[in-house]
């Protein structure tokens, strides 16, 4: 209704139906569909800033063979999403928090960043222009893959002279689709002290298949990372926070530079303490985890998915699964806040 010459009137807007990109949105997984565009944007020693961003046909791009990220892995990555609301409207969610997480790491790497505005004007720029490719409302989202390369020649051990920001994307469903069954990891750590744990290096992640591949091959859905000093603590899964629910307590390791600190992980860390429940960052040793009343995963990909079962040194327990968990009235909560299902009353999405 409007108010005009001093009478309401009902106003009606027409908006264009959405285009849809031609995809079974009904069978996506976790798995690349090229989209149309990707947006580069590049620095040079000597220049200011990231500068001349530009939006591109997605494709290979060309790296020399001494680039820093091909040599010694110099490289961050970021993942967000974009959700289509019921009435077709797209909604990011967070996308500054990326934006200083990058900005995080970049510092860790030696690495120069894009601003937050630029990252977050790239993301949208992305988005907009693959905005067909956005799955309707409630069959999946648009995952966004920001990239920072280190592309300038090195061979020696130094941080590159030149760096590239690019951003992609592509619908996705869900990351996991079957039970979260863990297996406690007693050999191999995710990070250590000082490490790099606590960024999204781009080398953080293959060092995890293979306890990844040898925990599947038993048929565990994910590995569960302890810490490399004491090996009695969890810290968290290949890629995925870790929580733990016991009365009205809900607690997760503290992201202290072997944990990442995770945008889904704050958010419900946010979202469990204004349900009344006690949130705790602290160590959890790895007992806690058997004597707890759910457990559950976060993550970007991974949204919130309680833990079906963990399985460590021989032992297993089973946790409660379902929509009446903590960890279902945290993630329908979360999920109607990003798909603009719930009023979001905390300005997190735009
Ligand atoms: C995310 O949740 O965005 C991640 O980074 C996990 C990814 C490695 C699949």
């Amino acid at each position: 209704y409007r108010l005009v010459n001093s009478k309401f009137t009902v106003v009606t807007y027409s908006r264009e139906k959405a285009e849809y990109a031609n995809v079974n949105w009904d069978e996506l997984g976790f798995a690349l569909t090229k989209i149309d565009y990707m947006y580069v944007m590049n620095f040079t020693q000597g220049d200011e800033k990231f500068s001349h961003g530009t939006l591109t046909r997605f494709g290979n791009i060309e790296l020399c063979p001494s680039s820093g990220i091909l040599n010694y892995g110099q490289g961050l990555f970021e993942g967000l999403k974009a959700y289509r609301k019921a009435d077709e409207r797209i909604l990011l969610f967070r996308p500054e928090e990326n934006a200083l997480r990058m900005k995080m790491g970049a510092d860790r790497m030696c690495m120069t960043s894009p601003t937050v505005e630029q990252f977050v004007d790239s993301v949208r720029k992305t988005v907009l222009a693959n905005k067909r490719w956005v799955p309707p409302h409630g069959r999946g989202s648009l995952y966004i893959r920001p990239l920072l390369i280190g592309t300038g020649p090195n061979l020696g051990v130094k941080p590159a002279f030149e760096y590239t920001f690019l951003v992609y994307a592509s619908p996705v469903g869900s990351y996991n689709k079957g039970e979260l069954n863990l297996l406690v990891e007693d050999k191999f750590h995710r990070a250590t002290p000082g490490g790099t744990g606590g960024i999204k290096a781009v080398t953080n992640y293959s060092p995890v298949y293979k306890p990844l591949t040898q925990a599947k091959a038993k048929g565990f859905s994910d590995v569960l990372f302890l810490d490399a000093l004491s090996g009695s603590h969890i810290e968290e899964g290949s890629a995925c926070n870790i929580f733990i629910l016991k009365g009205n307590v809900i607690s997760t390791p503290t992201a202290d530079g072997t944990i990442l600190p995770g945008i889904t992980r704050k958010s419900i860390m946010e979202l469990a303490s204004g349900f009344g429940y006690q949130v705790e960052e602290r160590a959890l040793p790895i007992d806690e985890v058997f004597d707890a009343e759910e457990v559950f995963c976060t993550g970007t990909a991974m949204v919130v998915k309680p833990v079906a079962s963990i399985t460590y040194q021989g032992k297993t327990i089973e946790y409660k699964q379902g929509e009446e968990t903590v960890a279902g009235r945290l993630y329908a909560t979360l999920t109607g806040i990003q798909t603009g299902v719930i009023e979001d009353k905390l300005g997190w999405t735009m």
